[in-house]
């Protein structure tokens, strides 16, 4: 889709954000983190609308295992379009605007996990260069804020998927 900007998100754009996609928690969250220069928030828009997201997560991994096998790889959280402008690449230029962002920071590996129950998700993923780590799945944990306030710890099982990265030529 042509006319899409991607670019890291602002504080600024809070409100917006949670406006389109929900996901409060996650947003303030993550925008804290990029000011701790933990990862970045990149964002996808058509003009002032959001349409799509990816937190470049640079932290040791949540998951014991992920951070055994893949000390100091970088991670791909959270990737998301928003449904109506779904299938028109604005998941891949997210991703490859991360790589290069990660590139540039002088990694030479990314890796992400994806819902066992997720085979869409997955082939996007693998037509990408990515593949499925050697280790068995992962139990990844999230939180998801109830009505009353409070939170609830749920759990997804994912495959982990692994890509090399190199700088382009060009
Ligand atoms: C996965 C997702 C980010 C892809 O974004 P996108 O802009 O639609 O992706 P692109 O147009 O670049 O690529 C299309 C591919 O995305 C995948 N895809 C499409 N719709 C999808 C959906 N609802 N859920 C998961 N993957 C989907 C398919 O592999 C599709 O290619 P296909 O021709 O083989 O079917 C987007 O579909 C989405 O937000 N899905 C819901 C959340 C999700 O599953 N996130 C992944 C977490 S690991």
């Amino acid at each position: 889709m042509s006319g899409v900007e991607i670019r890291p998100a602002r504080d600024v754009d809070l409100a917006v954000l949670i406006g389109t996609f929900g996901e409060a928690d996650f947003f303030a969250d993550r925008l804290v983190r990029q000011a701790g220069e933990h990862g970045v928030l990149l964002t996808a828009w058509d003009h002032d609308t959001p349409i799509g997201a990816v937190y470049v997560w640079k932290q040791a991994a949540e998951e014991v295992e992920v951070r055994q096998h893949l000390p100091g790889v970088p991670l791909l959280n959270h990737v998301q379009v928003h449904s109506d402008y779904r299938n028109r690449r604005i998941g891949t230029e997210l991703v490859i605007a991360a790589e290069k962002l990660l590139v540039d920071d002088g990694h030479s590996r990314v890796a992400l996990a994806v819902r066992t129950d997720n085979p869409d998700a997955y082939r996007l993923y693998e037509r990408l260069g990515y593949k499925q780590w050697p280790h068995p799945p992962v139990e990844c944990q999230y939180y998801v804020r109830l009505p009353d306030g409070t939170r609830k710890r749920c759990v997804e099982i994912c495959h982990m998927m692994v890509k090399p990265l190199r700088r382009s030529s060009a």
